[in-house]
């Protein structure tokens, strides 16, 4: 069976081949003069089960090239077409938070499925009331127990005396309510309690940290989110953190978007170690030292076997 991935996915393209079946698909993707999108699909695909890995990433053109390859895939007679889109953009806009504003998750889930979707898979939706109104049949895959996971090992300590720290020394923080589901979620791996915060966002992109439930002092914080996109949301959780005495901090988010100031403040922000998957594909620039990449291709490749 062939996977084809759009430009912006062809790396990630390449870690599921190696920890599947699948082969690479040939493809032409091409700009016009005038900017336009080309695609073509250069298999005998006819009949034949075939995967697609992409993105709805800005810029908009990868999301024109991820429609117009599954378009692709269904003018060449794929019997089935599964899209592996391990970051759902424009997920937070799946409410009306003003009058008059569109539904964009509503949109994208609307395009796939016209333009010849079968199945979709994702990982960790922003929320999970989206799957609502996804009607492509779809796998919701989660990847808080990799975090959890790669988070239990930082907390053990990294040398050869593996002082395992107490549960209760541990506290799992949401930085706002929509992520309370979440931090229970990590709380039953680590086995620890849970705070929250409230969030004050006057307008977009712009996040203050309000009243803190729970007790934080002299614990190890691990402050959970499903993304970091300006990161305003968790320096400013951090900030109430240390506020609150927490003695030292640890984030984990899904999906690092890391947008505008993100990378210069979460730098100087006093956290000791960031984990996030690699969902979104991050350019060297955007690496630093305490940023740890957790992979999610074999979580992926388990819920292939699924379709
Ligand atoms: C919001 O509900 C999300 O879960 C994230 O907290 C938010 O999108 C993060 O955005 P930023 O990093 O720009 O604060």
């Amino acid at each position: 069976m062939f996977i084809f991935a759009t430009s912006a996915c062809q790396n990630f393209a390449k870690k599921i081949v190696k920890v599947t079946k699948l082969r690479p698909g040939r493809l032409e993707i091409k700009r016009f003069s005038d900017g336009e999108v080309y695609v073509r699909v250069a298999e005998d695909i006819k009949k034949q089960k075939v995967f697609i890995m992409g993105s709805n990433l800005p810029p908009a053109e990868n999301l024109v090239e991820l429609l117009f390859l599954i378009n692709a895939c269904k003018e060449s007679g794929a019997s089935f077409i599964t899209v592996l889109m391990p970051y759902f953009g424009y997920g937070r806009a799946d409410h009306w938070v003003k009058p008059g504003e569109a539904l964009s998750a509503k949109v994208m889930a609307d395009l796939i499925k016209a333009a010849g979707a079968n199945k979709l898979i994702t990982v960790d939706l922003h929320s999970p009331q989206a799957k609502g109104f996804i009607k492509t049949p779809i796998i919701h895959l989660r990847a808080q127990e990799l975090l959890a996971k790669a988070i239990k090992i930082i907390i053990r300590g990294r040398t050869s005396i593996r002082k395992e720290v107490r549960p209760r020394e541990v506290v799992i923080v949401a930085p706002d309510h929509g992520a309370i589901l979440l931090a229970k979620g990590f709380a039953k791996v680590l086995r620890c309690q849970i705070a929250w915060m409230e969030k004050i966002r006057p307008r977009p992109n712009v996040a203050y940290a309000g009243a803190l439930h729970g007790d934080v002092k002299d614990k190890t914080a691990v402050l959970v989110d499903d993304m970091i996109d300006t990161a305003g949301t968790i320096v400013e959780a951090v900030r109430r953190l240390k506020e609150a005495g927490a003695k030292k901090i640890i984030v984990a988010a899904t999906h690092p978007i890391l947008s505008g100031p993100a990378v210069e403040r979460l730098k100087k922000a006093p956290i000791s170690d960031i984990f996030v998957t690699d969902t979104i594909p991050l350019p060297p620039a955007k690496k630093f030292s305490k940023l740890h990449i957790v992979p999610t291709a074999l979580l992926i490749a388990k819920a292939l076997k699924r379709t």
